[in-house]
């Protein structure tokens, strides 16, 4: 089993405070809140954010990547985009220093030990339920294909922004025009197809290795290009600037719970 490694002296760390400590050659962000140290992994479980940089509150931290939430006390994921928790550590006080035993993973070996006074038990919450949109696929699509056929008037910037509210993260299940993603959207008359429209859109990801970026592609292309005034759809990737939770509107961050 791991044993306990001496991280720090209490007085270093303000209380509520945090700092990123390292034990055993892994880098573990350590939090002081309401007289109680906690440990968890430097590590956001979405696409590898440094959680110790993020902003906490009471017993949350905030990944400063894309700002999912994660629990202090025990790791647990608490919001999108993240869905897996980070491991939680053992810490104890002893001697005027904080002390930090490694866990093998996730979740286990029992409730973490924390040090300074008694800590009680803490259950890990759930993780925010994705949420559906309440109208439901069916009505999503019906709309999609009434905007595509033309019903909200001649094709323009406004109208594909509109149509690209139909997709949704597969993950995160908001609509990628809300989350931020789309940076541009140009109209020209197709060269091939006398009297219908090239549109180009500039796409970006909330991460390099985004997982879901496919599906976002061939979607937007389906979307879009269901419309009868489009000859063709061309998705262009950009990540600069890079992605931030800033880019999203309230809609979406109210959704994702993001405070
Ligand atoms: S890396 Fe943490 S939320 Fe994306």
């Amino acid at each position: 089993m791991a044993s306990f490694h001496r991280v720090a002296d209490v007085a270093e760390i303000p209380d509520p405070g945090k700092t990123l400590v390292e034990v055993d050659g892994d880098m573990v962000a350590l939090f002081h809140v309401e007289g109680v140290f906690y440990a968890i992994d430097d590590v956001c479980t979405h696409d590898g954010g440094p959680l110790a940089d993020g902003e906490l509150r009471d017993h949350k931290i905030a990944c400063p990547r894309h700002g999912a939430k994660f629990d202090i006390r025990t790791g647990a994921a608490l919001s999108m985009p993240a869905v897996r928790s980070t491991r939680a550590h053992d810490v104890k006080v002893e001697d005027g220093g904080v002390w930090v035993r490694l866990r093998a993973e996730a979740g286990a070996g029992g409730p973490p030990l924390h040090g300074t006074i008694a800590t009680p038990a803490v259950a890990a919450p759930p993780a925010t339920p994705a949420t559906p949109t309440a109208a439901g696929p069916a009505a999503a699509a019906g709309s999609a294909a009434a905007v595509a056929a033309g019903e909200a008037g001649p094709l323009c910037e406004d109208r594909v922004r509109e149509i690209l509210k139909e997709v949704k993260d597969p993950e995160l299940f908001v609509n990628i025009v809300d989350l931020g993603l789309i940076y541009g959207v140009t109209l020209s008359p197709s060269a091939d197809v006398p009297g219908k429209q090239h549109v180009a859109i500039d796409m970006t990801m909330t991460s390099p290795a985004c997982p879901a970026g496919p599906q976002l592609i061939a979607d937007t292309k389906r979307c879009v290009g269901a419309s009868p005034e489009v000859a063709a759809v061309e998705v262009r990737i950009v990540m600069e600037p890079p992605w931030t939770p800033d880019r999203m509107t309230d809609a979406a961050r109210d959704q994702l719970g993001i405070f």
